[in-house]
């Protein structure tokens, strides 16, 4: 089976490296990984790669940065030759970003199957990009690979086959699990100057969060009194770094002492920065899993997650982005931590495995037999490009 593996923006980097490592092992099985582009920074991109030691993209569309539509819209311009020269028998697209979206829409109406890992999570939030995203992948996806019990029960709800659907479990914590050690030797805690268990890490680049002066304004006040109990390391995302300059935003974060900029970092050393925190600040929605896991108190600065099972584990709260509510929150949570000691559901390290597992068992045959459920006639294939 050759599956073509897409990935484009930071968070899918970890996620195809669970699958590829666990598909490279099976001879049924071949993997041929194309790049989007979406990311392209040295630090967003090109570190990950070199960190989860993912192989040398076979293609890269290098679609860059630009508004929804012509980001979306020109990944789906760059792929469609692409896979109409591969002729995979599986697209495999990963969690919600533009370059998921897209490239399972190219794939569908060359009539290739399509499998999503991640399916099913859902905010309930429209405002979202990536609820959008989600939402449309998984209409149009074949597999849904599903990480946590939450998303069966969403994708039961909108009337997915049940039969498309596989609980396989949470393909970021593979790789979180399989890095762990290795992360261990990061020097970054002595690079930035904090000590184990004596500071809070944050992350912070949700449109809703850094592109309203009000909101941003608001959550850097709640900050800066959190700083003045511990520092609190915050690696910078490229989008926020342009909106606290465009906001005027920059030169007050820059004079708040307890509050360390610092560039996004690696893989293994934000792996590092989490582990070792007394506190994650953040509004991404991998962060919430990985923290989950590592067993270190959450406050995510939304008002809404997809991921309920890590609420459920007791190591994320919701706080939202008013200053009284996130210190509240910081207050709860800082006391005595009291999240479960036990991992959400196939949170285990082996969803990749079971991705593996599922693919070859089904063969090409149970591919088209899958697209078929879906209501798309089987076709022999992509076919040639139009005019
Ligand atoms: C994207 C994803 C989001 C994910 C996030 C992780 C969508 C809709 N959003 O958001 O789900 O949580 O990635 O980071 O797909 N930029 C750089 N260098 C880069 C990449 C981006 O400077 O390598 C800057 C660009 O100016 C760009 C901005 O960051 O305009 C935003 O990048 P974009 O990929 O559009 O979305 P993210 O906010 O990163």
């Amino acid at each position: 089976m050759k599956i073509c593996c897409v990935c484009g923006a930071r968070p899918n980097f970890m996620k195809i490296s669970a699958v590829i490592a666990a598909a490279e092992p099976q001879p049924e099985l071949e993997c041929v990984l194309v790049h989007t582009g979406q990311h392209y920074d040295e630090r967003m991109s090109k570190l990950m790669f070199k960190d989860l030691g993912l192989p040398r993209p076979d293609f890269n569309l290098e679609v860059g940065s630009a508004s929804h539509a012509v980001q979306t819209a020109e990944v789906m311009v760059r792929f469609e030759p692409v896979l109409v020269d591969l002729q995979p028998d599986l697209v495999l697209v990963v969690g919600d970003v533009n370059s998921s979206l897209a490239c399972s829409l190219v794939a569908v109406k060359l009539g290739v199957p399509v499998g999503h890992v991640e399916a099913g999570l859902r905010s309930f939030d429209r405002g979202m990009p990536e609820e959008l995203n989600r939402v449309a992948t998984d209409a149009l996806s074949d597999l849904l690979f599903v990480s946590e019990a939450s998303g069966v029960d969403n994708l039961r709800r909108e009337g997915a086959p049940q039969d498309n659907v596989f609980f396989v479990g949470n393909v970021m914590i593979d790789t979180l699990l399989r890095n762990r050690h290795r992360a261990e030797e990061s020097r970054v805690l002595e690079r930035v100057g904090v000590e184990p268990g004596d500071y809070a890490v944050l992350t912070l680049h949700r449109p809703s969060n850094v592109d309203d002066p009000a909101t941003l304004g608001g959550l850097i006040d709640a900050l800066e009194e959190i700083s003045l109990r511990f520092p609190v390391v915050f690696p910078v995302h490229p989008r926020t770094v342009q909106r606290l300059d465009e906001l005027g935003l920059r030169e007050r974060l820059h004079g708040i002492p307890g509050i360390r900029l610092i560039e996004p970092q690696g893989y293994l050393d934000f792996l590092k920065l989490m582990a070792d925190a007394r506190l994650v600040l953040t509004d991404s929605g991998g962060i919430q899993e990985e923290a989950t896991v590592l067993r270190v108190p959450c406050l995510t600065l939304r008002r809404n997650t997809e991921r309920p099972a890590t609420l459920e584990s007791g190591w994320n709260r919701l706080v939202g982005t008013d200053r009284r509510e996130v210190l509240a929150g910081f207050e709860a949570v800082i006391g005595t931590p009291t999240g479960a000691s036990t991992a959400p559901e196939l949170w285990d390290g082996r969803a990749g495995e079971r991705i593996a597992r599922v693919l070859i068992e089904l063969g090409v045959p149970g591919l088209r037999r899958l697209q078929a459920a879906r209501g798309i006639a089987p076709s022999s294939g992509p076919g040639p490009l139009p005019d």
